[in-house]
């Protein structure tokens, strides 16, 4: 049986609120029909507008097998391009981050403007026509200082997540902001354990000690019910809302993204030891109200996120393997925050840098058990793992939708 039909015979078969077979999380076939069908086919978080202030600020990404630059023109967009130069297909841009007045491939160095139009390229022959040698766009769309791409040619509408997220980032104005700190580490186990085990705190408690100082492990904060019946959290929510903060708890229709505000514990405003502020300067000038807890921020499926007073957390979530994922986490402060004066940078960072590493250990062990032959899919905790399911629900319509979908060729991939 190829291998798309035998994906969703399992997908079909799947016992409900129970964990996916061992193929899901180790199998390079799988691996792959998730790959195409889901990261090269929908919108991904991929970086901040921070991070491309200036024309020709550049950084570079890999996803799978496309490697991506996204740069700053010089009118001001923010482009992204496939990082393949259209003479031998070498890499464009091999750094992490610059910046550049023109885009030069190292190889033979035809030059590109930032806008991706071929200007030069060495002794071609009369009848080269640069026009039809432009660097190939990436779509790509910024919304309330995160920026998304698209690597399908033709993507799905952008407009439904920008409607739903950006009243909830708008006020924290992420585009002036700064990444004061970031680090990206792998976790050796799938793309999908490393977003089960984020959409619950059923772990927390045993593992994260830093984390649990300040964040509530309740359901009703880190799941996917609404908690709007909590009336700790019906209160903060009121509280926010009045100061202009959309706080409620939205979900996409098809369950993809979803933007709530939920309260730290016992009045602590952010993810520190004390649970006292780490950055002196507040990261939006608007945003005056006190406790106003976390924004909490998820995208399938390259991105999660911590929203708080005085600084921002992102999260993006990147395959390298079938039991391989880089997580890249960044920690975003106002852009004339000063390092030393504002905020120190080991207090800003510690809690989440000792939290994604005890993450990682546990996708990792994780991992480990799935493999052994004896495996067999468990039940989740209705109670604490309603995000668990939520998530599984999602990538099992997704695929399902896309595999019988009609045309889900590699063609349709640009
Ligand atoms: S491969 Fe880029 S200039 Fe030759
Ligand atoms: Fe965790």
């Amino acid at each position: 049986m190829d291998m798309r039909n035998e994906l969703l015979r399992n997908l079909k078969n799947r016992k409900p609120g129970y964990g996916l077979e061992q193929a899901f999380y180790s199998d390079p076939d799988y691996y792959r029909l998730d790959m195409e069908n889901i990261f090269y086919r929908d919108w991904l978080f991929i970086g901040h507008d921070c991070e491309v202030t200036k024309p020709g600020n550049f950084f570079t990404v890999q996803v799978g097998d496309y490697p991506v630059v996204i740069v700053r023109d010089r009118q001001g967009q923010i482009r992204a391009f496939h990082n393949s130069c259209r003479h031998r297909g070498s890499r464009v841009c091999a750094a992490e981050r610059g910046t550049s007045a023109k885009l030069v491939c190292p190889y033979h160095q035809w030059t590109y403007e930032l806008d991706g139009r071929l200007l030069f390229a060495r002794q071609m022959g009369d009848d080269f026509d640069p026009s039809q040698h432009s660097l190939k766009p990436v779509h790509c769309e910024s919304v309330g200082g995160y920026i998304f791409i698209c690597l399908a040619q033709n993507p799905t509408d952008f407009s439904a997540t920008r409607a739903l997220i950006e009243p909830y980032l708008a006020p924290h104005k992420l585009t002036d902001t700064k990444v004061a700190y970031q680090s990206t580490i792998v976790e050796k186990g799938n793309w999908k354990l490393v977003w089960e085990n984020n959409r619950e705190c059923y772990h927390c408690v045993a593992n994260h000690p830093e984390l649990c100082k300040t964040f509530p492990e309740a359901p009703s904060v880190t799941g996917v019910q609404g908690a709007g019946d909590d009336p700790e959290i019906a209160e903060h929510w009121q509280r926010c809302e009045a100061a202009g903060l959309p706080s409620t708890f939205r979900m996409s229709d098809d369950g993809q993204y979803r933007a709530t505000r939920v309260p730290l514990l016992r009045d602590s405003e952010s993810y520190t030891m004390t649970g006292r502020r780490a950055v002196g300067k507040q990261l939006s000038d608007i945003v005056n109200e006190k406790r106003i807890g976390s924004l909490l921020l998820f995208h399938y499926p390259t991105t999660w996120n911590h929203i708080l007073g005085d600084h921002a957390i992102s999260f993006r979530v990147l395959p390298l393997g079938p039991d391989e994922t880089q997580v890249t986490t960044k920690w975003l402060v106002h852009k004339d925050a000063v390092e030393g004066v504002d905020y120190n940078l080991e207090e800003l960072t510690h809690v989440w840098t000792e939290t994604n590493d005890q993450d990682r250990r546990i996708v990792e062990e994780n991992a480990f058990g799935i493999r052994s032959p004896a495996y067999e899919p468990g039940p989740y905790s209705t109670e604490h793992e309603g995000g668990v399911l939520q998530f599984l629900e999602w990538y099992c319509r997704f695929m399902e939708e896309r595999l019988t979908g009609g045309d889900t060729r590699l063609s349709k991939v640009a």
